[in-house]
């Protein structure tokens, strides 16, 4: 095939990925030797940087490195990233599929400089790659290239110096533009490494250009003129107040989109004909079933939504492989929103059912060369994005009712006013009636019209009357204007919450001859989005002090030994300010130049310990832990015994207990995580984990509970891997790639991993890429008991161990129990009398009791009940005569009410006619109970209602019921007794 550069050489995506690699490999520093180390592309989800929200740049993992917070072995660097631009500062999502260049996933070629090389070595070699014929480089005809320079502003000057390098490696003046900011300042967020740049653009030809047959120069047809390479001059580091301050060392980062860079040479105007992506377009025809044909302009439409189902494929495979979760908020919020986008192009090319999955297969077929990690999390992959299509029918569902009760609430709200005038009224439903005549139809009956009301209760009666509202507003003589106008900020509301696409709505709305409000619609959504910024930044992150910028990397030696003699004290900060000394009593940090701590990273805590003076005899400090500020320097937190200062030698003594029950747990969550993975499946990842001397907790992906038998068997699988005494060793300096795909070690989220890794293998059951320190062999482990296991979010779970002295302590406090119990239930400790535990025998008897206690309470109501009604079996003699009605009140202590209520019955038959008064308090409740009965012959003079309520407010209470029965409750149990006495009066009151 003949690319637009006139070649014969066909460039596939996978060899330019190489190409550039392999040409800045070849660029070797004049002071170092080394060319461009060859970097991996980190992973989607930034590490230990909430600034952002997806990794957007091949500069992101390089971002503490420009800063100088960070040191690495190498000078430059050169690789292929991983970036997701959707959400947050770069965001692309809506345009993806209607141009030929926006993607929500893309590759970024990219070299870099840490003060090695600048501007002027940075243009030499863009050109070189981009012009020459030689090995790796892509020999595209210069006559079609324009690069721009930053014409500058008040706070940076133009860029000359650009432009001068520019000239002198062959490009004329003519063909170099100035550009703002806007166009030629790059940074990667609001905050971070910046500086001015210089772009490159590629002339697609006259085929490309945005009118047809339009001839317009650089840059005035963006569809015809692409930018295909970014070299930014990073210079400054932008704070959040807009303040420039200048990096330690100018650095170079550039980025070139390998999609864009794959039309150019492959000769075809679109990101989406290279083949990077034609492969999955293809399988997107064959899922929906959509086949278009590529000349014919209708399907301009579904093209674009395969296109959609391409791209968005490779972003949700490659977010899910790297530990995102659809969600409704942050990283998860937007791959879900990338998810649905996919699954309603979809639809919108008829497939109603899940396809999705089966296309991240697709992308994984693709990708895997280049990003081995998908072989072993696509799997996965697929299944999250399986259930999430499940889920999206159901939303749709959901939300579809909700939107249509909108349009009904809708329309009922235009009805009512209009039918609640009376000339209307009158016409409408005259018109209506015809209408429903015209149906053979009667749901006249659902609605009821009133005098001055209408009640409209039936859909069909509805919309039905809209209609006809809506065609009688058609003819001006009838002087009725109806509102068409859906409500933005609820359609919004519904749209936001239950995810209804907003197309669907828009369609929802035009069948029911209305629209939606977007003035309102775009306002709420302006809202929504202003919060969701506001919530991200809550996780802002606190830069380091500066004072921990400018110290060498701390020599660690704990792996092998737990004291170091004679390590220099270099800083001391004090409330993250460097001091000269840390007097005694103070608090502070101590920044050594070696030490055996080690400082918390990859879940393990950090040491605690003692800094012993230079003669070995005298604890200077207590250490309570450690940490790592920036990279490589190890700050040791610290309580001063007496001062210590900068200069001062120290050795560093790591408390050896602590540290050997928190590597039994480290080693023993690396047991669980393999063992968790045979016994739950292979998409048991480790989402997070804490390693300290009391307890080991392993947070991993799965989507439903463990069940007791799985965890059982889990359990059984680790300790039996303790017992077996497994050596284990640690390997170091290992490549990443043959670490990942020939030991086939796990790698875990978000984690930022070097080019040489350190692997930590147990025999042939466990191998993780591990910072940590482990046990020798899993026999010092001890046992391993499984304590805990929850939910930690959707879709990640956690179990939490114990192991070593740890077990036996949770062992101890077992057994003591079993004494107990077996001693309380009669068998032996632990032992069991024919097949029963001792557990199982408590639990018989708890049972068994609370039988015994149910049916002594039975009984002592029964005895209860009897005491009441013998001391009132003379009730006729107790009762007083008030106005000729005989009223009985007694106070029943410890009657329950069900009682009281047959005692009332038994003594109004007593009575024969008469008012019954009973009162029973609790005094350690601070309750006091009240009914009242009065005979039936008497509720037309008295109600038991009315005098319940009197007493009760006596007892501070309130009360009432039916005229013959009443019932109330009150508080003031002081209060019983004159209550009680006055009730007889109470009820004279009311016979009038
Ligand atoms: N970091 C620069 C960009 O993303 C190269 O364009």
């Amino acid at each position: 095939m003949t690319n637009r550069s006139g070649s014969q050489r066909f460039f596939s995506g996978t060899q330019i990925r190489e190409d550039f690699l392999r040409f800045f490999e070849g660029k070797v520093s004049d002071a170092t030797g080394q060319g461009h180390r060859r970097v991996h592309s980190s992973s989607l989800v930034p590490v230990n940087d909430p600034t952002l929200l997806f990794t957007n740049a091949g500069m992101n993992q390089f971002k503490d490195v420009f800063l100088g917070n960070e040191k690495r072995d190498y000078t430059r660097a050169v690789s292929s990233q991983k970036c997701v631009r959707a959400g947050g500062k770069h965001n692309d999502l809506e345009n993806v599929g209607f141009t030929r260049r926006h993607h929500t996933f893309f590759e970024m070629l990219g070299n870099f400089s840490f003060g090695d090389y600048f501007k002027k070595d940075a243009i030499a070699y863009a050109w070189e790659l981009l012009t020459s014929n030689h090995d790796h480089c892509f020999g595209i005809d210069p006559a079609r290239l324009y690069v721009t320079i930053f014409e500058g502003d008040a706070k940076v000057p133009r860029d000359d110096e650009a432009e001068r390098f520019w000239i002198e490696i062959g490009v004329p003046k003519e063909r170099i533009f100035g550009m703002g900011a806007k166009d030629n300042f790059w940074q990667m967020g609001d905050t971070g490494p910046c500086g001015p740049c210089s772009e490159i653009f590629y002339d697609m030809g006259m085929g490309a250009a945005e009118e047809a047959g339009v001839d317009m120069p650089f840059p005035q047809d963006e569809q015809r003129y692409v930018e295909v390479w970014n070299l930014v001059f990073m210079q400054f580091d932008r704070s959040s107040d807009g303040t420039l301050t200048p990096l330690p060392k100018p650095s170079i980062d550039t980025g070139m989109g390998l999609e864009r860079i794959a039309a150019v040479l492959q000769g075809v105007l679109s990101n989406f004909e290279t083949d990077l992506f034609t492969p999955l377009i293809a399988r997107a025809e064959e899922l929906t079933g959509h086949k278009v044909e590529p000349e014919h302009a209708v399907d301009e439409r579904s093209r674009a939504s395969l296109r959609i189902i391409a791209d968005h494929a490779r972003a949700a495979t490659f977010l899910i492989s790297d530990g995102v979760l659809p969600a409704n908020e942050g990283r998860g919020y937007v791959l879900r929103k990338i998810l649905r986008r996919g699954i309603r192009h979809g639809r919108l090319l008829g497939q109603e059912k899940p396809f999705m999955y089966q296309m991240v297969f697709a992308v994984r077929d693709e990708m895997q060369t280049a990003y081995p990690e998908l072989k072993e999390s696509a799997e996965r992959a697929s299944k999250v994005v399986l259930a999430e299509e499940e889920q999206f029918a159901r939303v749709m569902d959901g939300a579809s009712r909700r939107f249509n009760d909108l349009i009904i609430e809708t329309k009922k709200d235009v009805l009512i006013p209009i039918l609640s005038t009376a000339p209307y009224k009158g016409f409408l439903y005259h018109q209506y009636e015809l209408s429903i005549a015209n149906l053979h139809a009667d749901p006249i009956a659902a609605f009821k019209l009133e005098q001055d009301k209408v009640a409209l209760n039936d859909r069909d009666a509805i919309n039905l009357l809209y209609d006809v509202a809506l065609k009688a507003s058609e003819n001006p003589t009838n002087l009725i204007s109806i509102s068409r106008n859906i409500d933005g900020a609820k359609a919004f509301s519904i749209f936001e919450t239950y995810g209804l696409p907003f197309d669907f709505m828009v369609d929802a709305a035009r069948d029911a001859m209305m629209y939606i409000d977007l003035v309102g619609f775009d306002a709420a959504k302006e809202v929504e989005q202003q919060r969701a910024r506001a919530s991200w930044k809550g996780g802002s992150q606190k830069s380091a002090a500066p004072v921990y910028r400018e110290l060498p990397k701390t020599e660690f030696e704990g792996y092998s030994t737990l004291r170091v003699d004679g390590a220099k004290v270099l800083a001391l900060v004090k409330d993250g300010v460097g001091v000269p000394e840390l007097k005694g009593g103070e608090t502070g940090e101590v920044v050594l130049d070696t030490t055996s701590f080690y400082a918390d990273s990859g879940g393990q805590v950090g040491d605690v310990g003692w800094l012993y003076s230079g003669d070995h005899n005298l604890v200077v400090a207590e250490v309570s832990g450690a940490t790592k500020p920036v990279q490589g320097v190890f700050a040791h937190k610290v309580r001063a015994n007496q001062t210590i200062a900068a200069g001062d030698m120290v050795d560093t003594v790591v408390d050896a207990a602590t540290r050997a029950a928190t590597i039994r747990n480290h080693t023993g969550t690396h047991l669980l995580h393999a063992a968790l993975r045979e016994v739950l499946g292979k998409h048991v990842k480790q989402a997070g984990s804490l390693n300290d001397a009391a307890r080991l907790r392993f947070d991993f992906s799965h989507f439903t509970g463990v069940a007791e038998e799985e965890l059982r068997e889990v359990e059984e699988i680790v300790n039996r891997q303790v017992m077996g005494n497994t050596k284990v060793e640690t390997l170091v300096d290992v490549p990443i790639d043959v670490a990942v795909n020939e030991l086939g070690a796990m790698a875990l989220f978000g984690e930022k991993y070097g080019e040489k890794v350190r692997v930590v293998k147990i025999g042939d059951f466990s191998t993780e890429l591990c910072g940590g320190i482990h046990t020798g062999a899993t026999g010092e482990i001890g046992v391993i008991k499984v304590v805990g296991e929850g939910s930690v979010s959707s879709g990640v779970r956690r179990v939490e161990a114990v192991s070593g002295t740890g077990a036996l302590d949770e062992f101890r406090r077992d057994f003591d129990v079993a004494k107990v119990v077996g001693a309380f239930v009669g068998s032996g400790v632990g032992s069991s009398s024919e097949g029963v535990t001792p557990a199982e025998a408590l639990r018989a008897r708890i049972a068994a009791q609370e039988e015994e206690m149910k049916k002594l309470r039975r009984e002592l109501d029964t005895v209860r009940m009897k005491a009441a009604s013998s001391s009132l079996s003379d009730a006729g003699a107790s009762a007083v005569e008030m106005k000729g009605v005989k009223v009985l009140a007694q106070r029943v202590d410890g009657v329950e009410k069900a009682q009281m209520r047959e005692l009332v019955d038994s003594l109004r038959i007593k009575l024969g006619s008469g008012v019954v008064v009973l009162g029973a308090a609790d005094s350690a409740a601070g309750k006091v109970s009240l009914i009242v009965g009065v005979t039936k012959d008497l509720t037309a003079r008295v109600q038991a209602g009315k005098i319940v309520g009197l007493l009760a407010a006596q007892v501070g209470g309130k009360g009432g019921g039916r005229p013959d029965l009443a019932e109330a409750g009150g508080s003031d149990v002081g209060s019983l007794d004159a209550a009680l006495k006055g009730a007889a009066e109470v009820v004279g009151g009311l016979l009038g």
